[in-house]
């Protein structure tokens, strides 16, 4: 398969740019202020409810996230939907081993530190209660069909650019997430069989968001503290 894609890539051919809303400069203004006012309602749940989700609706997200741009137009990233009891289960096993290393000794202070008013620690319920965890894998490298290995360019920043894309598409959708980054997390790998080419990048956790839920009080940065206009 990619051994097609690439190929097909070497062809340089061109078509019209489909789609594309050239707006006002009004309802443009409009259109930015739309989605931001929705983004930002967005924030990392830690609670989830087990009410199922229909799983086109992951479907349709992940389908955004892999309309995001990459380099080279590569896509290397893989997504694994996890919704198996069992599997979940041996996921926040193996995490909160890993986190209770890291909570307990492994973590520098300082890191502790920046993590203290988030008020997480160890346990990580969440992991089996969400009705989905998604894993994203970010491949430095394909293998192509041939055995031959090709590598990906910008590998970490274009799986990056379709997480965010992903969780994007889930709070449009009306689903709460989690990014959670147990630290190490190669036992991804082992538990749900990926290759070696492929490293876990983020878990998601996804669902609804537990009736009542409380998210810590933090603030995001002003435009001027992350903005220089020159
Ligand atoms: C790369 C990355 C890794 C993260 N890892 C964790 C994690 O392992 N556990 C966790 O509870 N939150 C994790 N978070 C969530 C952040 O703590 C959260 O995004 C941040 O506190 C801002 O809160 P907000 O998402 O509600 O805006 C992570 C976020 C990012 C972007």
């Amino acid at each position: 398969m990619y051994h097609n894609l690439r190929n097909l890539m070497k062809k340089y051919t061109f078509e019209l740019l489909q789609n594309y809303k050239k707006y006002s400069a009004n309802e443009m203004l409009l259109q930015s202020h739309i989605f931001y006012e929705a983004i930002k309602t967005r924030r990392s749940v830690r609670d989830f409810s087990d009410k199922q989700v229909a799983e086109d609706v992951i479907i349709n997200c992940i389908k955004a996230a892999g309309t995001a741009p990459s380099g080279a137009n590569l896509q290397p990233w893989h997504f694994v939907i996890i919704k198996d009891s069992q599997i979940k289960k041996e996921i926040r096993i193996a995490a909160e081993l890993e986190e209770k290393e890291f909570y307990n000794g492994r973590a520098p202070k300082e890191w502790l530190a920046a993590l203290a008013p988030l008020g997480t620690n160890e346990h990580k319920q969440f992991l089996e209660t969400a009705p989905y965890l998604i894993a994203i894998f970010s491949k430095s490298f394909d293998v192509l069909e041939d055995g031959s290995q090709q590598k990906n360019y910008y590998a970490a920043e274009s799986t990056g650019i379709a997480c965010g894309f992903l969780i994007n598409a889930l709070h449009h959708s009306g689903l709460a997430s989690l990014t959670h980054t147990p630290s190490p997390m190669n036992f991804l790998n082992k538990i749900l069989n990926r290759p070696n080419n492929e490293r876990p990048f983020l878990l998601l956790v996804t669902g609804y968001a537990a009736d009542g839920v409380k998210v810590p009080v933090i603030k995001k940065k002003s435009i001027e503290d992350i903005t220089t206009i020159i």
